[in-house]
Order: structure tokens, then C-alpha cells, then sequence
């Protein structure tokens, strides 16, 4: 079965230095906190050592709504432990149930769920796709009733053909033949808006028949906005200007904007395509797309809307006859308002091209301009931030400051201080490194559409994997999980990537100088080191202890990230491989973790072969969502099962990703 990242290792070098590096990054704790120029923050007793007030303020930002308090959690729970059980687990005195799993209907004629994989592709139109990634909850109204009601913004990253299809794909001498199931393979792509409601008789959180509800897929039309807008890398058949292009694809994580929007991103949309050009063109080439076939062989059915997936030049056309810069048109954020279901989404291209994890805001500050943070999920790739040219403004800003900013790189230096260079075309300073490393671009199109060459040029360090980022909306840190890095040399460590290979992953966090989000300047550390007992470390408050993890939270492969209202970090994992199927780390896993303290404790654990990715929370905190995505993929089959997991729906039927909701039964904090 199709595995969507790169393949994790599953033997790992012991090295005994990691924890050497982890107090060698502690003792410099002190530097690291220099960095910040509020004093009040930066006291010996902690980084996050700030007032209940400033807090409250601060966390209105958080998740679209005003917390009027933010209590200091105790995370009393009994952490669960380790275990492969074909069920989720969550602590006593707390319930997970299943929500929106692929299939569900929510909108149309709400076709129903048919549970041998028959259903049609005009079904899944309008059913929720599947293999469940990025997800926010947008509530529907300020006030209480936002913790009843909203729209569940859900990712559908990719899909596994032998859940989704009856068979997995027909093949007729090794070719695609049937147009409804690539067209159904399309629609389970994408994004599902879907307006939920808590019933309050049985508690349980139910589809709403709403007219927000909308199904986006690897279809759906879309406007490309920004400086690669009408250039020509986007001229196609389909859009001679280079304005248009149709559908999102690969949708791994998302961001969330302080006007109220959703932004999907673009991971692993490389293999998608197809190209027999020799030479590939480097905006192909840098980015991995096969040069034999599309990872599901879309190109092969005949019709406009599959063969574009075909970027082969057609011989005496031009770009705009032909689909040669199909693949141009994705890669990118894409914004989409989802409290306007007739809404066109937006690639916003001024914030580069990639392997798109996600998109994630530093806390508004009006006057000043907006900060994204964002990885790029491939072996020794990159961690980039877009800075707005406009300043804030909550009354007027919108989705289009989005396309003219500056787009950053990070460079960690060994000694714990970091910078950000510039990738654009109007700087001087950025034309000579090109052009000292042979490259030339054309203009601010060309550096967008080979961002990664871009970065390449200016000296930018290669990471781990960059995937999920999260700000504290207090402090303004900035955490990113680095989620493993098999190909990293045991001669190319750096200190903010130091061991090679990585099979276990690491979370860094920085500071920007002056606390300033915009700041070309930062100061960074390694908050944990993830592994087993023998190899981790995570650094605790103060800087002083450098524990390693134990049975209640050792976890590896660090994927999705968030901090909520109440400065709660939530870790969700992503192994794979055997350190999935047989490591000491059990299923996939969720995890708190307090950025003060250091504190890590496991909350919840997934099923075999799932991922557990996306969270988020109705404003109170009292409900609480993540995903599980395809679950089943790898492992032990269960008996008589093709699958290794039939959750949620028991006995033999096909797994399916899913939302898992969680609540206490007390009705208190999920998590405290
Ligand atoms: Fe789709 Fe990087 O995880
Ligand atoms: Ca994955
Ligand atoms: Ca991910
Ligand atoms: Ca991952």
C-alpha cells in the first residue's frame, strides 16, 4: 500500500550525544532568553512566566474567539500507555467517539455511505473525502453558541484505491480505463466545509443540512493570485492568461487567518504528474515530478480533465495549448472562505511553492504586518516565513494582503541565533548569491515558482522534515516539529538538526529578536529530542534538567502540532514502517505537552496503521477534534481482513479516516 511520506527507517544509530547537544542548547538557555527584550518575560522563572491578563488577551486571538480566562492546566489525567488495540484510547474519566468519517454525505443529495466502495464518483462529490489531515473549527457566532455550532474545515490529504474502490483501480494492461473511478479518486481530494452542531439531547456533535456545507476537490476551479498571476509558468490550455487553474491536491495541513479563513496547503503534489521532457524543466525537476507515470495513473483516461495531469509538451504547441505547466499550479496555500460557499479559492503564490505543510499566523498585531510560518516537508528541505507589505488593519485586512509580502528562509547557526534571508527579486543582496551559485530568475514569478531553488541559493539549512508549526500567543514563539530524516548523513549534522540519520524526530522552537514576529532575527533551541527512553531528551523549564522521555510519553516521528486557548502544546505522531508496526512507541499517538515546564504526557493513541493528525477545539476547550488518517495502511492484518484495522466501524469493514471527538465527562477542559 501507498505510504505518502517518505519512508521512515526503522533502525536507528544509538548515538549518546543527543543528550550532550540538548544541555549544551540548555546552558545557553540564558542567551536564548536575552533574545527577547521584555523583561517581564524573560525571568529566571520561566519563558512563560506571564500574567493571567496578558494571557487572556493574548489567547483571544488563538481560535477566533476572546478567552476571558486562561487557567493554568494541571493535565491530571493518567497518561494512557503504550498498545496496538484496533480502538482509540483516550484517559479514564474522558470519551472519544468518531465523527465525519470518509463517505459521510453533507451535502447535495447527502448520497449515502455504501460500505463496499461502490459508491460513484458524482457520490463522492458530495460525501467527505477521504485520509483526513489539517482541520480548524470556525465557530458559527460569537459567545456560547460558538461552542455548540461551527464549520469544521476537514483536509483530505490523499486516498488508499483499495478502501475507496470496491477492488482498488481497474487496470487494463496496466493502464487506467474507467473515468468514474478517477473521477471519484479526484473528489476524495481535497477539503470537506461542513457546518456541525452539538445535539444537546445526546450530547453528540451531528451534520448540520447547512448551505455552508461544500465539497472541494482536485476539480474544483480556482483563481492563482499573487506575483505568479498571469506569468508565463501558468499559461495552460485550460487557462491561456495563467489565472485559473483546477483543483487542490494533497492537502496536508492548513493555516487559519485572523479575518476568518481557511488556508489549505499543498504537500506532496509532485507525483500527481507526469513529464516526459528531457530535460525536465527545473521547476519540475526541483520538485520530484516521475518522468514514467502520475502516482495514480490519472493521465491515462481520456478527456481534458484527466489528461492535464500529462505536463509532456504536446510537439508545435505552446505552453498555452498544451498542459506543460500544469504542474505549476499547485504547490501552493490556498485560501477559501468558508462562510462563502460560492467562494472561488485563492492560490495566494507570493508564498512560494513547495511541499506545503501548513500555514500558521503569528498573533495579529494591528499597525504592524502579518507573519506566516511554514515547512516544507521533504528529507533536508526548508522553514520559510511570509511577512505582509500591508499592516494590520482588523477593520480593513483581508485575503489579498496575502499577495505582496516578502518570503524568508531560516538559517540556524550552531551557536543558538538564526536569520532570515530574503527570496526576492527586487533585492539586490539576493540576485548576487543567485548569480554567485550560476543561477539566474527572471523576476519574482520565477523565484516563487522555484522557491526551493530560491532557498537553495541563499544558503538556507536543510531540516529534518519541517511539517506542523504552532505560535504562542503570549510569547510569540515559534515551535515546528522536524518529523524524522532518514537521508541525513551522519556527517552532515548541524546543531539544530543533530543526528543523522534521525529516525525519531525533534520539535525546535525560536524567538524572534525583539519579540518582534517580523524581525529578521531569531534565537532558537531544541525543545525535545523524541525517541525511545535510551535516546531523547527534552528540555525543561529553566534550562537546568535535561530528563529523557519514559513509558508516559516516549513517542517518535512528531508531526502535527498546536497550542491552544490555554497554552497547551498538543504533539500528534506520524511513524511509519516498523517503528510503527513494531517499535517500542505502539500506535500513533497524541500527546500535551506544557511549554513552560517541559511536562509531556500521552492523551490518546490511535489505531494500527493510522496517523493522528489535525486538532482543534470549540472555543470553551470542552470539545476537542483530531483526525486519524488511514488507519489500516500498514501492519498485521487483522483475521480474515485485508486491512489491519477496521475502525471505526468494527468487525471486517474497510478502515476509514476520521475525526475523533473527544470530551470529559465532567464536561471540563479537554486535557486538564
Ligand atoms: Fe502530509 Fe508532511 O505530512
Ligand atoms: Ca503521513
Ligand atoms: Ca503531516
Ligand atoms: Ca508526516
Amino acid at each position: 500500500m501507498l505510504d505518502n511520506d517518505a519512508d521512515t527507517p526503522s533502525n536507528s544509530s544509538e548515538n549518546p550525544h543527543f543528550a550532550e547537544v540538548v544541555a549544551r542548547r540548555a546552558a545557553s538557555r540564558r542567551d536564548f532568553l536575552a533574545g527577547g527584550t521584555a523583561a517581564g518575560l524573560a525571568g529566571a522563572v520561566g519563558l512563560f512566566a506571564v500574567t493571567e491578563e496578558a494571557t487572556a488577551q493574548a489567547l483571544g486571538q488563538g481560535n477566533g474567539v476572546a478567552a476571558r480566562r486562561a487557567p493554568r492546566l494541571e493535565y491530571a489525567f493518567s497518561p494512557v500507555q503504550v498498545n496496538r488495540l484496533d480502538q482509540v484510547s483516550v484517559p479514564p474519566g474522558y470519551t472519544a467517539r468518531a465523527f465525519l468519517p470518509w463517505g459521510t454525505p453533507i451535502t447535495g443529495s447527502y448520497p449515502p455511505f455504501v460500505p463496499d466502495g461502490s459508491n460513484t464518483g458524482a457520490d463522492q462529490e458530495q460525501q467527505v473525502g477521504q485520509h483526513h489531515d489539517g482541520m480548524h473549527y470556525f465557530p458559527i457566532a460569537p459567545g456560547m453558541i460558538g461552542n455548540r455550532a461551527g464549520l469544521l474545515c476537514v483536509n483530505h490529504e490523499y486516498i488508499q484505491q483499495d478502501t475507496l474502490l470496491p477492488n482498488g483501480p481497474t487496470l487494463a494492461g496496466g493502464r487506467r480505463t474507467v473515468e468514474d473511478e478517477v473521477r471519484k479518486e479526484i473528489a476524495a481530494h481535497g477539503v470537506s466545509v461542513v457546518e456541525i452542531f452539538r445535539d444537546e439531547r445526546s450530547r453528540e456533535w451531528k451534520v448540520a443540512r447547512s448551505r455552508y456545507n461544500r465539497r472541494i476537490t482536485g476539480a474544483t476551479p480556482m483563481e492563482i493570485t499573487g506575483p505568479v498571476r498571469g506569468s508565463r509558468w501558468v499559461q495552460t490550455k485550460y487557462s491561456p492568461t495563467g489565472t485559473r487553474v483546477r483543483g487542490t491536491l494533497n492537502n496536508c495541513a492548513h493555516g487559519y487567518t485572523p479575518w476568518g479563513t481557511y488556508l489549505t496547503c499543498e504537500e506532496n503534489w509532485a507525483g500527481y504528474f507526469v513529464s516526459k521532457a528531457t530535460p525536465l524543466p527545473r521547476e519540475l525537476a526541483r520538485f520530484g515530478v516521475p518522468n514514467t507515470n502520475g502516482r495514480y495513473r490519472w493521465e491515462e483516461i481520456p478527456g481534458d480533465a484527466y489528461e492535464r495531469f500529462d505536463a509532456t509538451p504536446v510537439a508545435g504547441a505552446t505552453a498555452a495549448q498544451d498542459y506543460r505547466n500544469e504542474p505549476n499550479g499547485f504547490g501552493w496555500v490556498v485560501e477559501i472562505d468558508p462562510f462563502a460557499p460560492r467562494s472561488v479559492p485563492k492560490k495566494r503564490t507570493a508564498l512560494g511553492r513547495f511541499a506545503h505543510e501548513g500555514a500558521w499566523f503569528a498573533p495579529a498585531v494591528p499597525g504592524r504586518p502579518l507573519v506566516v510560518y511554514m515547512g516544507d516537508d521533504s528529507q533536508n528541505e526548508y522553514i520559510y516565513k511570509f511577512v505582509t507589505r500591508e499592516r494590520y488593519n482588523p477593520a480593513r485586512t483581508n485575503g489579498d494582503c496575502l499577495d505582496d509580502g516578502v518570503l524568508y528562509v531560516a538559517r540556524f547557526a550552531d551557536d543558538g541565533s538564526g536569520e532570515w534571508l530574503a527570496l526576492d527579486y527586487a533585492d539586490a543582496d539576493f540576485r548576487a548569491a543567485a548569480a554567485a551559485r550560476g543561477v539566474s530568475f527572471e523576476s519574482q514569478a520565477d523565484v516563487l515558482v522555484n522557491t526551493r531553488l530560491a532557498a537553495d541559493v541563499v544558503g538556507a539549512t536543510k531540516m529534518d522534515r519541517p511539517e506542523w508549526a504552532a505560535v504562542h500567543p503570549v510569547t510569540r514563539e515559534v515551535y515546528i516539529t522536524l518529523t524524522n530524516n532518514a537521508a541525513r548523513a551522519a556527517g552532515a549534522t548541524d546543531a539544530a538538526n543533530p543526528r543523522g540519520p534521525n529516525p525519531f524526530g525533534h520539535i525546535v522552537r525560536w524567538r524572534e529578536l525583539g519579540q518582534r514576529s517580523d524581525a529578521r532575527r531569531f534565537n532558537w533551541e531544541i525543545f525535545v529530542l523524541a525517541g525511545p527512553e535510551s535516546d531523547s531528551a527534552v528540555l525543561g523549564a529553566g534550562g537546568g534538567a535535561v530528563p529523557a522521555l519514559d513509558a508516559s510519553n516516549r513517542f517518535a516521528s512528531p508531526d502535527g502540532l498546536w497550542i491552544d486557548q490555554f497554552g497547551t502544546l498538543w504533539i500528534q505522531t506520524d511513524m511509519s514502517g516498523s517503528q510503527l508496526n513494531a517499535g517500542p512507541f505502539g500506535n500513533n499517538a497524541m500527546l500535551v505537552a506544557d511549554p513552560d515546564t517541559g511536562l509531556i504526557k500521552r492523551f490518546f493513541t490511535g489505531v494500527p496503521g493510522c496517523e493522528v493528525t489535525g486538532v482543534v477545539s470549540t472555543p470553551s476547550g470542552r470539545t476537542l477534534f483530531a483526525n486519524l488518517q488511514h488507519p489500516g495502511e500498514q501492519g498485521a492484518l487483522l483475521p480474515g481482513s485485508k486491512w489491519s484495522s477496521s475502525w471505526p466501524d468494527g468487525g471486517l469493514a474497510r478502515p476509514r479516516s476520521a475525526v475523533v471527538v473527544m470530551t470529559k465527562d465532567d464536561g471540563g477542559i479537554v486535557g486538564s
